[in-house]
């Protein structure tokens, strides 16, 4: 124990009795903020067991049928002994490790949490193209503009479930269908050009995954008569498609290329007429916007359409917001609505010192991911 009246005595002769007051009272200050906190915290804690006492707690085998229980997501199922029934309305599982599902989703097989994750309008990526972390990116990248696989699959897992049906009708070198196959869905792609299906399957067979349907074809006479009757009607519950952006690749490059004295030669997708990528933009927006109705008949009601497009370089009056005038274009189309957009930021694109020194050119880094949904009126 402290001897007070020997401490003060001492503290007097020494000239520090005002000091130590302050300190003193700034000790006890937070030594009652502590224990105002901790009573705080026990008061919680017994009020949560309360709680928890007082509700019943059902196991998700007493409460839903065994139809509902076979219809739930394997990382469900395989934990349903150890899962529980959450929340007054009844319709939450939740696993033991605290991942909540919702018996209503009809939608994809995400948590609670996944899905929350998976609405930031912003997804900021920087994918390596070394190694196991590319997806074969040294076999892709014959393509100008391949997809990261891994994005493909983000997208493919909020849209859809287990086993579903992804249609990608500019498939490229396959980014959408790579990424069906690493989340066990099924895709169809197709594509005008012969080498970029090839490079896909050598890709899949390089990676081990799953092959997937690929079809050298026109899509846009494919769609209108379903040439190989690979589809069915109202069979798919997503398409995703990144299409070739008007002519933007197909013009010779100006700028940053032309200055360092690099190769300015166009590169477009092919030399084909049937092409979109080499069509100026209101042809290549006809045909396009008739591609997304031919195809909307392999889609199910209530799936989507999720299109990848970047913007143009502003050029006097020209505004060349290309993403504007495609959602302008598809809204108008009957049964099919607008639901918004995410942006994706690739930060592994180098930036470029664009109209240095005269004047501001952006370096776009980013690309719109615009969604929308079928919803045929009284289904
Ligand atoms: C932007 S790229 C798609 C890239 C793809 N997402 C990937 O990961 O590789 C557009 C593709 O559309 C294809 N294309 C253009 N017009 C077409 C048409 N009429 N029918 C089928 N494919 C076409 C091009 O050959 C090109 O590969």
């Amino acid at each position: 124990m402290i001897d007070k009246k020997k401490l003060n005595k001492f503290l007097k002769e020494k000239k520090i009795q005002s000091s130590i007051n302050e300190i003193s009272e700034q000790i006890e200050l937070s030594i009652k903020k502590i224990l105002d906190e901790k009573i705080k915290e026990i008061k919680n804690k017994k009020r949560i067991i309360a709680n928890d006492n007082a509700k019943e707690h059902f196991l998700p085998i007493e409460v839903f049928s065994k139809e509902e229980i076979k219809s739930l997501p394997d990382w469900v199922k395989h934990n349903i002994l150890k899962a529980r029934v959450i929340g007054s309305s009844k319709r939450v599982i939740q696993t033991e490790d605290g991942k909540k599902y919702h018996i209503k989703n009809k939608l994809n097989d995400l948590s609670g949490a996944e899905w929350t994750f998976f609405l930031n309008s912003v997804i900021t990526t920087r994918y390596s193209t070394n190694g196991k972390d590319s997806f074969a990116y040294h076999i892709r990248k014959i393509h100008p503009s391949p997809k990261p696989p891994q994005l493909m699959r983000q997208i493919i897992e909020f849209f859809t479930k287990e086993g579903e049906v992804v249609l990608d009708y500019f498939m490229g070198v396959g980014g959408t269908l790579l990424g069906a196959s690493l989340c066990n869905r099924k895709a169809v792609g197709i594509d005008l050009n012969d080498k970029f299906i090839k490079a896909y399957t050598e890709a899949n067979a390089y990676l081990k995954l799953k092959e997937q349907v690929a079809i050298e074809a026109d899509s846009i006479e494919f769609l209108k008569n379903d040439i190989g009757g690979f589809l069915n009607k109202e069979e798919v519950s997503l398409i995703l498609i990144d299409p070739p952006y008007g002519n933007m690749l197909s013009r010779p490059k100006t700028g940053e290329a032309l200055k360092r004295g690099r190769d300015i030669s166009p590169t477009p997708f092919s030399d084909s007429k049937l092409d979109l990528g080499n069509m100026i933009w209101n042809d290549f927006l006809r045909i396009f916007n008739q591609s997304i109705l031919d195809s909307m008949k392999y889609l199910k009601n209530k799936g989507h359409i999720v299109i990848f497009i970047k913007d143009m370089q502003p050029k006097q009056k020209e505004l060349n917001l290309l993403h504007t005038d495609i959602i302008r274009d598809l809204n108008t189309i009957d049964n099919l609505n607008y639901l918004g957009m995410k942006i994706w930021v690739d930060q592994s694109v180098n930036l470029y010192p664009y109209g240095y020194p005269f004047g501001f050119v952006s370096n776009q880094i980013h690309q719109y991911i615009l969604i929308f949904q079928k919803v045929e009126s009284g289904k």
